[in-house]
């Protein structure tokens, strides 16, 4: 079966095309490199032992998309490309509107015409909204509160799957809604690097401990969660990588969702505590106020992936913080 994944150099792309080629799946990447770098496959081909077709290609250039499309057939896609930066899309609404659906609409638009009817999307717990504290299923309400621009696009984007799936009967597409996933691969050799500056924990985490940041800002503790630190559902990229395994393995007819999470919530404290664990080293952190927009605790419920993809995460938290030590570790070697 041959899977094209767009934004697959990115952080999940490449830990899922590993987890892809290991299980025998042959893979092909289209990426612009706007977030991610070309070594990138260096990693997934000392991994795998396989270095995937890349494609060095803007999903906006619809012409070039089609290019790629012209040069294989395809099974199926695994949708990873897009912006993710939710403070940036507050700032640039307009890029992120433009990037995220207009990269979708000319995708779906190519596989029409390539025959290629198959979807995996990479959507956000984000399209939950300011639904706080209640474990989210997948029939939790959608498209209320969402804070930002960014968000908005992963919930237009569901919308154009659903719509697109009740045009044309052939087109089946899995929705997948990811919690906040961490970690990298086992042997270091990937992991999150982004170009731009993050304003997730984990990879600011990752640079405070290398002095690139000097101080984590922890925003607010006084929320109403044990500690008084916001709480999150931090899924092991790998786990997030092999559920896209289960799901491609169960596409069926029109439109599935499901959360990929763990279904446990853990605090920014927690997370800190974690790390100085796993590296013996102390983190520079400081109390700062809340940041607008955030939730005090966000969590999934994943028992539909449990029960219907058989899929469950097998990692932690601890196993999340060695992997990324381990990767900091290969990164300044380089
Ligand atoms: P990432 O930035 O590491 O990967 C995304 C990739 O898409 C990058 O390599 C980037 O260069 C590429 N890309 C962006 N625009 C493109 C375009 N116009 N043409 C071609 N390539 C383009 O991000 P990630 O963390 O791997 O996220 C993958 C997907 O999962 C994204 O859609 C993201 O919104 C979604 N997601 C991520 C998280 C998270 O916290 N990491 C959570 C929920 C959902
Ligand atoms: C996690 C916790 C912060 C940074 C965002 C997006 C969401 C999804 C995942 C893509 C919160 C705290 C953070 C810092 C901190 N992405 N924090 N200091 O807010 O759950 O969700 O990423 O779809 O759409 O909104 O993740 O990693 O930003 O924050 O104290 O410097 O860490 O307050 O409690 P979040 P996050």
């Amino acid at each position: 079966m041959k899977i094209l994944l767009t934004g697959g150099t990115g952080y999940i792309g490449s830990h899922t095309a590993v987890e892809l080629i290991n299980r025998g799946y042959d893979v092909e990447i289209v990426d612009n490199l706007f977030n991610s770098k070309i070594t990138v496959l260096d990693g997934i081909e000392e991994i795998t032992g396989v270095r995937p077709k890349f494609y060095h290609v803007d999903l906006l250039d619809k012409n070039k998309l089609d290019e790629v499309f012209a040069n294989s057939h395809y099974d199926a896609v695994m949708h990873f490309a897009g912006l993710k930066a939710v403070g940036e899309s507050v700032e640039k609404p307009l890029l992120y509107y433009y990037n995220n659906i207009g990269t979708t609409i000319n995708l779906l638009e190519v596989m029409k015409k390539h025959k290629v009817n198959k979807m995996i999307f990479s959507s956000s717990a984000t399209v939950y909204g300011d639904q706080d504290g209640v474990k989210l299923t997948e029939d939790s309400q959608t498209g209320v509160g969402i804070t930002n621009p960014y968000g908005q696009t992963k919930y237009m984007i569901e919308q154009i799957l659903k719509d697109t799936a009740t045009a044309n009967p052939d087109f089946e597409v899995t929705i997948l809604r990811y919690f906040n996933p961490v970690g990298a691969h086992a042997s270091g050799l990937i992991g999150e690097d982004p170009n731009d500056i993050p304003n997730n924990l984990m990879p600011i985490i990752m640079k405070v401990s290398t002095g690139e940041i000097p101080t984590l800002s922890v925003y607010g503790n006084d929320y109403n969660t044990p500690d008084g630190t916001g709480m999150r559902d931090y899924i092991h990229v790998v786990d997030l990588a092999c559920g896209h395994v289960m799901a491609i393995e169960k596409m069926g007819p029109g439109v599935q969702i499901y959360n990929l999470g763990t279904g446990e919530a853990t605090s920014v404290m927690e997370m800190i505590r974690a790390f100085e664990k796993a590296s013996g080293k102390s983190l520079p952190y400081k109390i700062t106020a809340r940041r607008p927009g955030d939730l005090a605790k966000v969590f999934a419920d994943p028992t539909k992936a449990e029960m219907e993809l058989k899929w469950k995460t097998k990692l932690t938290i601890a196993d999340a913080m060695r992997d990324t030590i381990n990767y900091l570790k290969h990164y300044e070697k380089k």
